[in-house]
């Protein structure tokens, strides 16, 4: 997610901007940079990667002035790279902006300014456009001009511009992406949010849709889409920078699990089309690359790999392909079977994985096509693969990963009901039943919220225990490692998974009065002698016959198994396939708690990495 900070004043704007992007550093960036207005032009001074990199740049004192913007880029269109990274400047440099958002029709409005006035990009982004149309329509006054090209400009947007023939004035607009207004003394802010500006100022104005901001050292002043001056009442904050930064929750682990419910619907909704068929765009594998598939491998570390595990159960399912699931470890090492009829899918986070990356260029060497499920735009994995399918979880900040597994896990349905449709293997009413599922889900996390006391309560109760163990079985299984890993990664518990059924093969030796078991019995589809469900309950007999204590999480309706265990938590009815969306967030939800009892550093836990670059 990007971040913007505009200041004007009478001087040391880079100071401020610079404290600004870095208190934004939590949205997650990849590049960063800063326009200043300097001796009748603008100066763009921008860097790939951390805010560090930028302030080696701008060091010199000469590179200063009284007002300023500065942006902190998550990169959507075009890799990160430092021409990418904004601010991004017209032709002649003579006018700058940063934005944050989507524009839409940008590539239309690059042919026309292309053929029109013979403008010349110099980067991959939609971005730069708005610098271009701004210089076109520029006759002295920025905000005309800004009015003029966001009249062109369809998307989502939070610009600021600075012109070098008004260089103690910024001028900024609004559309679907935000922004916030900084009421300073002699001085004033714009940023996309409040902590970027809480260590100079706490009053504030909040800028609505389709509202322009024009700021001078003395003067805000807000209009709306008619171009009438609107007035806004002060916004008194009293919160500190940190705080803010989280927006109310005490850690980003428990800010990410609450913002599932978003990822789920973005991760879902760009990638259908106005039928809510999936639609693979920008994906380039074709009908013939898909029908000649025999094997596929999704290979990945920790969380990820457990997203493959349920990625292995649908996509053979719906597609009825062979899919074997690794960890990129093991796999890298091991000579799989691979050829050009192969698709090879890496599931990763950060998209850096060391592992994950070796292993698929070790595929690719072998001729399999590679398709990857990423999170970071831009990222070696993703510019690696011949094809990215994105998750739109936006940035995630604490190590643990929630929402980045949440969106992996959709990806995992869309990319199976797309292949299952084009090998005509997923009849259209079973993909609309699917998609059905999965619209319906975003509502059915939100309902998960409502046990949070609860989940805190058993985290509570249960936060002694040595030695917690997660069982399930089918799709359950897959969930319940990474149940187990969220655990230990932040409690620091012992705690192990297991498939159910393996029990009865050494591990119900552990079982006694001291340990906890978290049984997922979710999947009950299917009736009679075949039901996973009724196999659970006897694996939850055969537990609590030798004294372990049983949490049981199940879907709503199955309240039988209230006889047999100490605890049930329950998750909304789903179907059996899109249950591990839902089953996931209690254990992210319980482990917090546990990890917050025991008084842990639930956002950076010890020994952990939020991108394992090392192999
Ligand atoms: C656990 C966790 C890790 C990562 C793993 C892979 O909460 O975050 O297990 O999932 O290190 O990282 P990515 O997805 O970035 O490849």
């Amino acid at each position: 997610m990007c971040g913007i900070v505009g200041f004007v004043g009478e001087e040391h704007a880079k100071e401020r901007i610079v404290e600004g992007l870095k208190r934004l550093e939590y949205r997650g960036y990849d590049s960063a940079g800063i326009a200043l207005p300097i001796d009748g032009r603008i100066e763009i001074r921008k860097h790939v990667g951390e805010l560090e990199n930028l302030e080696k740049i701008i060091a010199d004192p000469t590179f200063d002035a009284a007002a300023g913007i500065g942006h902190t880029r998550w990169a959507t269109h075009g890799a990160p790279s430092d021409v990418n990274a904004h601010p991004h400047g017209n032709q002649d440099n003579s006018i700058a902006i940063v934005h944050n958002g989507i524009i839409e029709n940008y590539q239309e409005i690059r042919e026309w300014l292309s053929t029109e006035y013979g403008v010349r990009f110099k980067s991959d982004t939609d971005s730069e456009v708005i610098a271009h149309l701004i210089g076109i329509y520029y006759d002295g006054d920025l905000h005309k001009a800004m009015n003029k090209a966001v009249e062109d400009m369809k998307g989502a947007y939070a610009v600021c511009a600075i012109a070098a023939a008004e260089p103690d004035k910024i001028v900024a607009v609004r559309k679907d992406a935000p922004l916030v207004a900084g009421l300073g003394n002699g001085c004033n802010f714009i940023a996309s949010d409040i902590p970027a500006m809480l260590k100079y100022i706490k009053e504030f104005y909040t800028i609505e849709n389709n509202e322009t901001v024009v700021l001078t050292k003395d003067d805000i002043t807000i209009y709306n889409e008619k171009g009438e001056k609107v007035k806004r009442d002060v916004l008194h904050v009293s919160w500190d920078a940190d705080a803010a930064e989280k927006e109310g929750y005490e850690h980003f682990m428990l800010k990410e699990i609450h913002e599932q419910p978003k990822g789920i619907s973005e991760t879902l909704l760009r990638r259908l089309d106005a039928n809510g068929n999936v639609v693979l765009d920008g994906i380039s594998m074709s009908k013939e690359d898909i029908e000649k598939l025999d094997r596929i491998y999704i290979v990945a570390c920790g969380t990820a790999y457990h997203a493959g595990l349920v990625g292995k159960s649908i996509i053979e399912k719906l597609v009825k392909v062979p899919v074997e699931v690794d960890v990129a470890s093991e796999f890298r090492y091991r000579d799989p079977f691979v050829d050009d009829r192969t698709l090879f899918i890496a599931i990763s986070q950060s998209g850096e994985t060391q592992d994950t990356l070796q292993s698929l260029r070790e595929a690719k060497a072998k001729g399999a096509r590679i398709l990857s499920v990423v999170n970071v735009v831009g990222s070696s994995v993703a510019r690696e693969s011949d094809d990215v399918f994105y998750t739109w979880a936006g940035p995630e900040i604490a190590v643990a990963s929630t929402k980045a597994y949440t969106t992996q896990l959709i990806c995992m349905y869309l990319i199976a009901m797309y292949m299952g449709r084009t090998r005509g293997t997923l009849s259209q009413e079973d993909h609309d039943r699917l998609l059905g599922e999965l619209k319906a889900l975003p509502e059915k996390v939100e309902q998960i919220f409502q046990s949070e006391e609860k989940l805190a309560y058993l985290a509570k109760k249960y936060q002694y225990k040595e030695h917690i163990f997660f069982i399930g079985r089918g799709m359950d299984a897959g969930v319940a490692y990474e149940g187990s890993l969220k655990l230990k990664e932040i409690s620091y518990i012992h705690s192990f998974a297991i498939a159910a059924g393996e029990l009865k093969h050494g591990t119900i030796a552990l079982m006694d009065p001291t340990v906890l078991v978290i049984a997922l019995a979710t999947q009950d589809g299917k009736i009679g002698e075949d039901s996973l469900y009724d196999k659970m309950v006897s694996n939850i007999v055969e537990v609590t016959s030798r004294g372990a204590r049983v949490i049981a999480l199940v879907k709503d309706g199955m309240e039988k198994v209230e006889q047999i265990s100490d605890e049930v938590i329950y998750i909304p009815r789903c179907a059996d396939e899109v249950a591990p969306v839902l089953s996931v967030i209690p254990l992210q939800i319980f482990a917090y708690y546990v990890a917050k009892e025991r008084g842990e550093n639930i956002d950076k836990p010890r020994n952990l990495a939020k991108s394992v670059t090392v192999e």
